[in-house]
């Protein structure tokens, strides 16, 4: 039995940078994490692999589409499934062995297993009981189910089975066109797979500027992704090698089948939870079955705490990374906070995809005075010499004030792109600021400050 003033639990992006936050800041920390290595979800299965299949993936897009434009030959180039798995086996170890080296640098220690919470201030793993002044539920979330779908993970596949697939199919059904399919479609689809989103609600990406959003399905259809809008999956059934996938159209209640070699199920996660005991300790839950925290991350039970994706808010490993902070400077004794307005989100497929802030629809809804500066990425030279010129910036400004109240990026690298907004929105920056900002050229970034000259008196190359 040890004594800590600080036991995390689960060594994901909230929970490593917790443990680490709150090492550098003096206390004796642990972090439990059950799995082989650390890092979560987002490292082992989730953000980390992904991104690299998608890298691959565009890779050989590039290939086969560009390199001739440039003047380049190669030969037909093929793909090793099992040698590019290989290098996605290889950053996931690079990034996970990362964090290990982290963690011993700054004296956190791992307690290896699985923890559960027998009374407050103690954790157990194993058959040891450790104790602590402060502990940290950071346990993340895991696919949720959906009715009538047995997922196996070989033909009907989560995300995680979606990333080590044991062959590159022909076919595959995506029920859902949040980011998880529409990033895992993209791969599948460059590799040449016929890939059918299909999705409940009448456009892709809920909660996306609608404008970007339906800009975004146009540029993945033209990459050959299919959608099947309001259509509502009843169920999905093994057939010999392949899967049937069933939905009705919201629209006239019809019933159509559709079959693929892989269904990939990609309609939200839902916290991790099950199993630490939090019921036997009457820790408040809320209806969708997040722990309840209140704004300093406590929960109802006293030296308890809880963040990232196991409590409410956007399930990113960024928004669990700023509370993890936030929470550690809370139990230090300092002033931990997390800004929710300026929370980006991205879609790392090609173009990427990225917003902060209110979209148009929200602005409409809260009845605020905006205006919109927007820009294509036509415009943008360099764009253009990389054949990513479809797209465009999007800026939303306060009306009155020029205050940037929401961007919304569909182009080359809106995932880097994004963050100068981010910053901007941090200062309270007008759309004035930041195109009074010089911009280097030629760069992708132009086009945010065009899109900003566009809320006042116009773009330059527009
Ligand atoms: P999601 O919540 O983003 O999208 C799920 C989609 O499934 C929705 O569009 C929903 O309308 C649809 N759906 C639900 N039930 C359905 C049914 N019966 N039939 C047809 N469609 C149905 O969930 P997703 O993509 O699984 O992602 C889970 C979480 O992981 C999200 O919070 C996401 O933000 C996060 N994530 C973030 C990434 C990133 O930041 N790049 C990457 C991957 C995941």
């Amino acid at each position: 039995m040890s004594q800590f003033d600080l036991i995390v639990i689960g060594a994901g992006p909230g929970g490593y940078v917790c443990a680490i936050r709150a090492a550098q800041l003096g206390l004796k920390v642990a972090c439990v994490e059950g799995r082989d290595t650390l890092g979560g979800t987002c490292l082992n299965v989730g953000c980390i692999p992904s991104k690299a299949l998608l890298h691959a993936t565009h890779s050989l897009h590039e290939a086969h589409e560009n390199f001739a434009k440039m003047g380049i030959t190669v030969d037909h180039p093929t793909v090793d499934w099992a040698k590019m798995q290989g290098y996605k086996a290889d950053v996931i170890g690079q990034n996970t062995k990362g964090i290990e080296f982290l963690f011993k640098k700054n004296k956190v220690t791992w307690l290896k297993g699985w923890a559960t919470l027998p009374a407050a201030g103690q954790v157990k793993v194993g058959d040891d009981i450790h104790t602590a002044k402060a502990i940290v539920i950071a346990t993340g979330s895991e696919p949720s189910s959906l009715p009538g779908v047995p997922v196996d993970e070989k033909i009907i596949v989560t995300s995680t089975g979606a990333l080590a697939l044991s062959a590159i199919p022909k076919s595959m059904v995506v029920i859902g066109a949040g980011v998880i399919g529409l990033e895992m479609g993209s791969v599948y689809a460059r590799l040449g797979a016929e890939v059918t989103v299909v999705e409940y609600l009448d456009a892709i990406t809920p909660g996306m500027d609608a404008e970007i959003a339906k800009a975004f399905q146009k540029l993945l259809q033209k990459q050959g992704i299919k959608f099947v809008l309001g259509a509502a999956v009843q169920g999905a059934e093994v057939t010999g090698d392949g899967a049937k996938v069933s939905y009705k159209l919201r629209k006239d209640d019809s019933a159509h089948d559709i079959t693929a070699d892989v269904v990939l199920v990609a309609t939200g996660r839902k916290p991790y939870v099950a199993g630490l005991g939090l019921d036997a300790l009457g820790v408040e839950m809320l209806p969708r079955g997040q722990v309840k925290t209140d704004d300093h991350f406590r929960t109802s039970v006293p030296g308890l705490y809880a963040i990232g994706d196991a409590i409410s808010g956007p399930m990113l490993a960024h928004k669990a990374e700023d509370e993890g902070v936030a929470v550690a400077e809370i139990i230090a004794g300092k002033h931990g906070h997390v800004n929710y307005g300026v929370i980006p989100g991205v879609v790392y497929t090609t173009p990427e995809v990225a917003s902060v802030g209110a979209t148009e629809e929200q602005l409409k809804e809260q009845g605020r005075a905006y205006k919109v500066g927007k820009f294509s990425f036509m415009g943008n030279g360099r764009a253009k010499a990389v054949f990513q010129g479809e797209g465009m910036v999007k800026m939303l400004a306060d009306k009155a004030t020029d205050r940037i109240l929401g961007c919304h990026i569909i182009g080359p690298a809106a995932g880097d792109l994004i963050h100068e907004v981010c910053v901007a929105m941090e200062f309270g920056a007008s759309a004035e600021d930041l195109a009074r900002t010089c911009h280097a050229h030629p760069t992708y970034s132009e086009a945010v400050r065009e899109a900003a000259l566009a809320c006042g008196d116009g773009a330059i190359h527009a």
